[in-house]
């Protein structure tokens, strides 16, 4: 069976992601709009590759529909033409999510409630029975696009919880990095295994944490949604997870934090997360930043201290990476202009979200 299917990444960063699926399952794919990528005629092994794999993916979407409407009374009649039998059982229990954006005349919870009646009424209709809604654990997760006069209709691969949601996060630093952002982040720096990587500002240690994952080759999590579709073939997965090989290597990464309370959060996490990372009690603006790679996330001056105080930061931290040794720098920053008054001329610079804020990812090679 092939399907075309939407992976949802993080707006900004979709490029990245293409690359990544590229690489996992080896098919051509264009960005649908911002924040999805559109794969085209897909088996239902890359859809366990994408989920099991990937990095940078947020949920992987098993596109049923997709189109133009003009009132949900016209969407209804859409997205009555989809054979929801063919994927739902009559035994399971299903929900619908949707998200919206544009001027409508009618909420994400009407769209809601209406693509329900819709499947509904489909089982009632054919198979003679009434499908059972479950909100809060539903075996079969239907996802709603709206945007403006164009929808798309999917069942939710992954599950409930976005794929960034790693679940080793014992820790939580009050302005963590999202976990995808930081391994688009270390796709960018373009690190290699046998290279050093440093994070001199690590809090709770996303950065080297995900980097250690990424060089063990260890999966972000065993269990999805595509568990329950009995119309796919399952054994294909249990080979699959059953034949995924741990890396057995050496590396070196390393994070510092100036405070003492982050650096014994990120060694907590770490040990979750099954990986040895060194991390250290120090100041980035006066230790050595010595290391092939440097990957960071600095505080930015909005979330965490005044901006005065990261004016400041990002001098003295520039000063000392000046000094040091090191390959290649990537940061990720709501100030850039700030960073890049003592660091000019990145050698990129990408605008991406990080969640609601807007921030530029800064890549400099030496
Ligand atoms: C935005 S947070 C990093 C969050 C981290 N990426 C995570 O996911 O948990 C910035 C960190 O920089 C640290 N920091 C600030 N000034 C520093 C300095 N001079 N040297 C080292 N770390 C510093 C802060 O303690 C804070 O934990």
């Amino acid at each position: 069976m092939k399907f075309n299917v939407i992976v949802t990444c993080d707006k900004g960063l979709e490029e990245i992601c293409m690359n990544e699926i590229r690489q996992i399952i080896n098919k051509d794919c264009f960005i649908y709009h911002p924040g999805a990528i559109y794969v085209k005629d897909v088996r239902e092994e890359d859809i366990f590759k994408l989920n099991f794999l990937s990095r940078t993916i947020h949920r992987v979407i098993l596109l049923l529909m997709e189109g133009e409407f003009k009132t949900l009374k016209d969407l209804r009649n859409k997205i009555r033409q989809i054979n929801f039998k063919d994927y739902i059982e009559y035994n399971q229990t299903f929900a619908v999510e949707c998200e919206r954006t544009g001027e409508h005349n009618f909420t994400s919870v009407d769209v809601e409630r209406t693509v329900g009646k819709v499947v509904i009424e489909h089982f009632f209709l054919k198979v003679g029975n009434r499908i059972l809604v479950n909100l809060k654990n539903p075996d079969i997760l239907i996802r709603v696009r709206v945007r403006h006069n164009r929808f798309w209709i999917g069942l939710d691969t992954t599950g409930k919880e976005s794929l960034a949601k790693r679940n080793y996060r014992i820790y939580n630093h009050p302005a963590a990095l999202k976990t995808t952002i930081a391994c688009s982040m270390i796709f960018l720096a373009n690190w290699n295994i046998k290279e050093s990587l440093l994070d001199p500002m690590c809090g709770g240690g996303t950065i080297p944490i995900e980097a250690a994952r990424i060089a063990l080759n260890i999966p972000n999590r065993k269990f999805f949604m595509f568990e329950r579709f009995k119309f796919m073939d399952l054994d294909k997965w249990k080979k699959m997870i059953e034949s995924h090989k741990i890396r057995n290597i050496d590396y070196n990464i390393r994070g510092f934090d100036i405070s003492p309370k982050h650096v014994e959060g990120a060694i907590k996490n770490a040990k979750s997360a099954g990986v040895e990372v060194k991390f250290y009690v120090a100041d980035a603006t006066k230790e050595p930043l010595d290391s092939d790679v440097i990957i960071f996330n600095p505080p930015y001056g909005i979330r965490m201290k005044n901006p005065r105080y990261v004016e400041k930061l990002y001098m003295k931290f520039c000063e000392n990476a000046k000094k040091s040794n090191w390959k290649r720098m990537v940061l990720i920053t709501a100030s850039w202009d700030k960073f890049k008054k003592y660091m000019p001329n990145p050698k990129r610079e990408i605008f991406c979200m990080n969640g609601d804020l807007p921030t530029k990812i800064l890549i400099y090679e030496k």
